[in-house]
């Protein structure tokens, strides 16, 4: 079954816009929720996915921890509700000021990924008196065969610390005074659909957590990350990603430690089908061998397509008839990768008509720019 779209409600609206389904969002977050009712498993929302506000308010309203990347989002999740003592902040450059926000809050952990940036935590928190909670986010060198651009846990990759100076890492951060080392994390890449690099990490997480029992070093929780994907060509046949098989990897190949809790920062498995982009169409355009549908969403809008080969399903909402043709989908911006689909098969089209790219809710809004001047999409949302 096609999703309907209130059509009606769409002609009085400028297009392009972000139309978020929120009773998905909602049986999204609680198949999450019963799925980890009896385990020490806890959530962290990916902001950087979508930080569009009545988003974010949705999912903290649910108890969800946020997952954030920057001094902007520490401020954007605590302005929509979520608990400093549920934030955990990664990224490799992080500013003084960053830190400093994160301090006076006293978030529950930051994620560190160099042992500069250790030392530069523990000064700041030395100079307010106060303890920073960390992990040490591990880079665990496992390829989880995603697009390149996605990819974080391979060695090359600037992400984390390497395995060889994990040891290194977590003597200094027991050694620092303001440091409060809670336990490590890692996160293997994004969109990703098969289980296998998963059961890989918890072996690899299996390993450390040997290695360092046997120094006497024990850690109270293990942040496993995101990067669950989602079926971009079915978004009405699956509209909820498979938890319970994602779950389900971590219950069986990791081996917890008593009372070591699990953390998960998921972003697009939250958030992407409960979102489309809208566009209306605004020229039917014929070359010698091909038809354009040109929109008025571009990559300014949805860069996914232009950055990363992805391709977002492509409906006409206001087909009429019968025929189809096949069209090119292109945006108005003066970039030859402005393009959403080649050789798309599509009810004829006409200028006008509706125009959806389906499970454009995780890294859509959030990745908006006002290249060429544009202004940034608007968001409206179905209860
Ligand atoms: N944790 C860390 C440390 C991450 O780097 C990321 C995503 C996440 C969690 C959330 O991952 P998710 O569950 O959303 O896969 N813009 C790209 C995706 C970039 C992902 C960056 N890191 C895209 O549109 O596909």
């Amino acid at each position: 079954m096609m999703r309907r779209f209130p059509l009606e409600k769409f002609q009085n609206l400028d297009t392009p816009f972000y139309f978020y389904d929120m009773a998905l969002l909602e049986s999204t977050i609680k198949t999450i929720k019963r799925l980890i009712k009896d385990k020490p498993y806890h959530i962290h929302y990916a902001v950087k996915a979508n930080g569009n506000p009545t988003i974010m308010k949705a999912i903290a309203a649910h108890g969800l921890g946020a997952d954030l990347v920057s001094g902007g989002e520490i401020q954007a999740a605590i302005n929509a509700g979520f608990k400093p003592e549920k934030m955990v902040y990664s990224g490799v450059g992080k500013t003084d000021r960053e830190i400093n926000l994160g301090l006076e809050h006293n978030i529950f952990c930051f994620n560190v990924e160099s042992i500069p940036e250790l030392s530069v935590i523990s000064d700041l928190a030395l100079k307010r008196g106060v303890v920073a909670n960390v992990s040490i986010r591990v880079n665990p060198d496992i390829d989880a065969h995603t697009h390149r651009y996605i990819t974080t846990g391979t060695a090359e990759n600037k992400f984390g610390i390497s395995v060889e100076m994990l040891v290194d890492a977590v003597k200094t951060a027991k050694r620092l005074p303001n440091i409060r080392l809670r336990g490590l994390h890692f996160h293997v890449g994004s969109q990703l659909t098969s289980m296998k690099p998963y059961a890989m990490l918890c072996d690899s997480v299996n390993g450390l957590l040997d290695y360092f029992d046997r120094l006497g070093i024990s850690f109270e929780m293990i942040n496993v990350g995101g990067g669950l994907g989602i079926d971009y060509d079915k978004p009405d046949v699956i509209p909820i990603a498979d938890f319970e098989h994602f779950f389900d990897t971590f219950a069986r190949n990791l081996k917890l430690r008593k009372n070591q809790q699990l953390h998960f920062e998921l972003g697009r498995s939250i958030v992407a089908q409960c979102g489309s982009l809208i566009a209306r169409v605004i020229y039917v355009k014929e070359n010698r061998d091909k038809k354009f549908v040109i929109v008025d969403a571009g990559m300014t809008d949805l860069i996914r397509p232009a950055l990363y080969q992805a391709h977002h399903v492509i409906q006409n909402l206001s087909a009429g008839g019968p025929g189809v043709e096949t069209y090119d989908v292109v945006g108005p911006i003066c970039e030859s990768s402005d393009v959403f689909g080649v050789n798309e098969v599509l009810p004829v089209c006409h200028r006008g008509d509706f125009i959806a790219l389906r499970s454009a809710g995780a890294y859509g809004e959030s990745m908006a720019s006002a290249y060429n001047m544009r202004p940034l999409p608007k968001a409206y949302f179905q209860k």
